[in-house]
């Protein structure tokens, strides 16, 4: 990731400025007072965080980021009409189950996890990203969700900043339903166009072996990949089985663990 400065929209109130320092301080960042200025007049620095009164946003050279929901909502909704979502599918995910998602992002399937799990359920994300995960974090609790349902959704996940191999190690054996990632496509889709601003800030490293081995070992019921339809990756890491939809350019691809023990 990189530098990163902090600053506040120009409409300053006491509020916001000790919100820029409190995270200024935590994710250790320096924090440049707005002062009525343009961010170009304060900074030469391309990468500014801007905490305004309704969100935090990352902006970068190649445009703004920020929390939003993004597909989870409409995913949501075809579940409730019955209608079948892949990822649900790969990581066979039923109500009561617990799901860790190794690579949060802005944390669309994290959502549709939560979703799913109910109540009941336990969904944790982690975002090796400091200022992703805050803005995932943030993003949760401050979205203008439309009802209490998907309000509470979205505060049921619990996030954590760090790398998951290092989180997945610490855990016992057998001690979630499902482990899920979804790295950085190796070979991104061409018809994004451009890069995105979060290919910009990003950790796009490839997928390490060694958390599959400690994903299989915490797994209760699966272990899921989402990559491109054809990716090597499957087969690198050991997914022998893949569901996704017939004209889609990427799909899941699973290890379940009842067949392996
Ligand atoms: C493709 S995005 C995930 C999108 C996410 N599934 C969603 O629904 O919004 C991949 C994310 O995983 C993060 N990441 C990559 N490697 C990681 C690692 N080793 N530990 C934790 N997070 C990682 C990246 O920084 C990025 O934010």
């Amino acid at each position: 990731m990189k530098d990163f400065i902090i600053t506040t929209s120009q409409s300053l109130t006491p509020d916001l400025e000790n919100t820029a320092l409190k995270l200024s301080e935590e994710l250790n960042v320096p924090y440049i007072n707005r002062n009525k200025k343009s961010l170009t007049q304060i900074t030469n620095n391309p990468f500014v965080l801007v905490v305004t009164r309704q969100k935090l946003i990352l902006k970068t050279p190649s445009g703004d980021f920020f929390f939003h929901p993004n597909m989870a909502q409409l995913r949501i909704k075809n579940l409730r009409e019955g209608k079948k979502d892949f990822m649900v599918e790969a990581a066979a995910l039923k109500k009561g189950d617990s799901f860790i998602d190794c690579t949060l992002g802005l944390g669309s399937d994290a959502l549709v996890a939560s979703y799913v799990t109910g109540r009941e359920g336990e969904v944790v994300g982690i975002e090796s990203i400091p200022v992703i995960a805050l803005l995932t974090e943030m993003g949760f609790l401050q979205y203008p969700w439309p009802n209490e349902r998907m309000r509470i959704t979205a505060k049921h996940i619990k996030v954590m900043r760090m790398n998951h191999l290092e989180f997945l190690r610490t855990l016992p054996d057998r001690s979630f339903d499902v482990v899920y990632f979804d790295p950085m496509f190796r070979i991104p889709i061409s018809t994004s166009k451009g890069i995105s601003p979060l290919r910009e800030i990003c950790d796009a490293n490839p997928m390490n072996f060694e958390a599959i081995i400690e994903a299989k070992r915490i797994a209760r019921k699966r272990v899921v990949l989402k990559e491109t339809r054809y990716s090597p990756e499957f087969e690198r890491l050991g997914f022998d089985h893949f569901i996704g939809g017939t004209y889609s350019d990427f799909g899941y691809g699973y290890i379940s663990i009842k067949e392996e023990i």
